[in-house]
């Protein structure tokens, strides 16, 4: 059993991206392994969804961590009109064993696998990539 925790809230929110598209896959791992790394000593936890056009973020944790994570997010350029879908006491984790699980969508998947199958044999970065991004959503899904 896990122990109660009885300041435990969650949000849920949706933004605009405002990642440069060349080199969007880049910062996002960048700011997935800074988040992964800040959420875990905040004692949060949750999901990052990003379609190309828009984020999907499910946050929970400590109320005051969240509400100053949210603070941070409010102000960050690399997204815009961030809106609050949801946010509200949990009775419980539901993301607990992620610091920040990593959904990537279909057509960001896509551009890997076009970069793999334009290189062909040559494609020794690309190919690596395409597999640490399996492996990371592997271990996202897990
Ligand atoms: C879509 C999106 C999601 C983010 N998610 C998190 C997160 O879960 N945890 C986090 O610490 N920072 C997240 N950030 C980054 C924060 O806005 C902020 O840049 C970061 O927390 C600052 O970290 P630092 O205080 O270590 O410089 C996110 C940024 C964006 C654009």
């Amino acid at each position: 059993m896990t122990e109660p925790e009885p300041d435990l809230i969650h949000i849920l929110y949706m933004s605009d991206s405002r990642l440069d598209r060349p080199s969007a896959l880049d910062q996002l791992q960048t700011l997935v392994e800074t988040s992964r790394r800040n959420n875990a000593a905040a004692q949060i936890t949750g999901a990052l969804m990003f379609t190309e056009d828009n984020f999907v973020q499910f946050l929970e944790g400590p109320a005051a961590a969240v509400q100053r994570l949210l603070a941070k997010l409010q102000v960050d350029a690399r997204h815009a009109n961030l809106r609050i879908l949801l946010e509200s006491p949990a009775r419980g984790r539901r993301f607990g064993p992620w610091t920040l699980a990593y959904c990537g969508p279909a057509e960001f998947v896509r551009a890997e696998l076009d970069a793999v199958a334009g290189c062909g044999q040559s494609g020794e970065t690309a190919r690596a990539r395409l597999i640490d991004l399996m492996v990371a959503f592997a271990a996202a899904a897990d």
